[in-house]
């Protein structure tokens, strides 16, 4: 069987979950479910980032114990992940003492390796990035970003990244899925020109004690980066023994698909594999960049300027379908994209309620008042022309959606869907069934049975983005089980005769 690794980035737990981490946290799950739906074996790796500086400044605030403070703040990321029907097979915390462990066994690793020395480091750190710069990388005296920076110069631990540029750089241009979207490829190897570093991966305790204790001098904590990155190989059971072969199963074999935001593409493009090729072991498949959600003056929305905006609160006035719809379809894959309460609004009634809304009304009423409520049977012979181009789109769809997942742009996908309900719905009009059932009822079965089958291929192409919805709708249709894709092309709607439920609007036409 095929199988299908995909993880989030693990959030930093210094504030509550919001749109931006919602977001990486969708489009990974809504990836993983269509890998379901074609057959794949799936595991969806997600969680929280709970070690280093940020946090434990955070934890001070507040003034509650750290240890205390992240699990607080991890359960507010189960809390919401569940609310947006994130079906995930581990929500991963690095303050776990498995991870721990296994994060000791690395560094213990490279240290015997050699690929670990001591040295002073001299120059500025990011705290809100958990990130080192160098004097020539500020910008104003500020991070690239805008963010403050500290002075530090203390003597630390250093993973000989800069053995690595080479390999890198040929491991990136020999394989062009590596970094996607494509164009996101050039900014790293744009960035590999410059010599490369090593990598400070230390903290002496004196100056932060929250993070993994370096095995071979307990004086100091792991860079919290390392720690975190090496969650997705330890959480498929790297360096644990009682995991055995899982390892093998879900990383070595598979190759991991990681999505993230294109803000932290060189640390997982430059550091995390540097890392991986020191450890000797295989490189993700695939590093997947999404871009930004924006706010009103097009910008990136984040909690630090206090306009992100908040899932919770979204989900009092949306349902968590369509605001899943919503992120998938809106922002395409990579590019950055603005968000507001209009935007999701506009497109839940053009796409759900309007389109897909009145889709379903419109044949399953004329079913219920001409039909007694019953599929049209499947007949034999041949289908008129109409007929048959619209079951050919169907057909043409379902390669479509497959292609637009496998070439990681779910928006794409879901546009196809979009146009095939489209279509779906001319053709309703052009057939005018509501006009001929009077006088042509057999003909009339045959038009409302192929919308039928249209309503039912949408729904199961759908159920990725929309679970619940779509699970009703299925088993309105007298269609309950988990039917993978490939019953469709064997043609598994029911065969006629069986009756289909009443159901009240599945999307409500939201005013403005
Ligand atoms: N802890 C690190 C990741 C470690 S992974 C081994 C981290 N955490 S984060 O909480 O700051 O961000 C996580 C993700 O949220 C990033 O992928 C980031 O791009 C995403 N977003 C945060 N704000 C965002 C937007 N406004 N828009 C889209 N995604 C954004 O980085």
């Amino acid at each position: 069987m095929n199988r299908f690794y995909i993880t989030t980035p693990l959030y930093y737990i210094n504030d509550k979950p919001h749109l931006g981490t919602a977001y990486s946290t969708v489009i990974a799950d809504v990836l993983s479910r269509y890998h379901q739906l074609m057959g794949y074996e799936t595991f969806l790796l997600t969680g929280t980032d709970e070690h280093g500086q940020k946090c434990s400044q955070s934890a001070k605030q507040k003034n509650i114990p750290v240890q205390s403070y992240c699990d607080e703040m991890a359960g507010n990321f189960e809390k919401v992940w569940k609310l947006l029907d994130i079906s995930y097979n581990l929500f991963f915390r690095t303050t776990s003492s498995w991870h721990k462990r296994a994060v000791q066994k690395c560094l213990q690793s490279l240290y015997n390796k050699q690929l670990i020395y001591e040295s002073t480091y001299e120059g500025w750190y990011c705290v809100s990035e958990e990130i080192f710069y160098t004097s020539k990388d500020l910008v104003d005296g500020k991070s690239p970003t805008g963010k403050e920076v500290i002075k530090i110069k203390e003597k630390n631990y250093f993973f000989k990244m800069s053995a690595y540029q080479k390999p890198l750089i040929e491991h990136i241009e020999k394989h062009p899925d590596f970094i996607q979207p494509s164009y996101r490829k050039n900014e790293v190897l744009g960035f590999l020109k410059q010599d490369l570093e090593d990598l400070c991966i230390s903290r002496p305790k004196s100056r932060l004690d929250w993070g993994v204790e370096i095995p071979f001098n307990t004086d100091y904590v792991t860079y919290v980066w390392v720690d975190a990155l090496l969650n997705y190989t330890t959480g498929v059971g790297y360096q644990q023994k009682d995991r055995e072969g899982e390892f093998e199963k879900w990383w070595e074999d598979t190759g991991a698909l990681h999505v993230i935001g294109k803000d932290i593409l060189l640390t997982h493009c430059v550091y995390w594999p540097c890392l991986l090729m020191a450890l000797g072991i295989r490189l993700p498949k695939t590093v997947l960049a999404h871009g930004w959600l924006l706010n009103q003056s097009q910008e990136k929305m984040s909690k630090s300027k206090g306009d992100a905006m908040d899932p919770l609160a979204l989900l009092q006035s949306f349902d968590s379908d369509s605001l899943r719809y919503f992120l998938t379809r809106d922002i395409p894959m990579g590019n950055d994209a603005p968000v507001s309460h209009s935007l999701i609004t506009r497109r839940i009634n053009e796409d759900l309620a309007n389109n897909l809304g009145n889709l379903i009304s419109r044949t399953t009423k004329m079913i219920h008042q001409h039909f007694n409520s019953q599929i049209p049977e499947r007949k034999a012979g041949k289908a008129t022309d109409n007929i048959e181009s619209l079951k050919e789109l169907g057909t043409k769809t379902t390669e479509e959606v497959k292609e637009g997942i496998l070439s990681l742009k779910p928006h794409s996908a879901l546009e196809r869907i979009i146009h095939l309900l489209n279509e779906t719905n001319k053709f309703l009009e052009q057939n005018a069934p509501w006009k001929t059932v009077k006088s042509n009822k057999e003909d009339t079965a045959k038009v409302l049975r192929a919308a039928l089958e249209i309503i039912y291929l949408s729904s199961v192409l759908l159920k990725p983005v929309m679970p619940k919805k779509m699970k009703q709708l299925l088993e309105s249709l007298s269609c309950p089980e988990e039917w993978p894709l490939k019953h469709f092309q064997s043609g598994a709607f029911p065969k006629g005769g069986e009756k289909i439920q009443e159901l009240p609007p599945l999307f409500p036409r939201i005013k403005n």
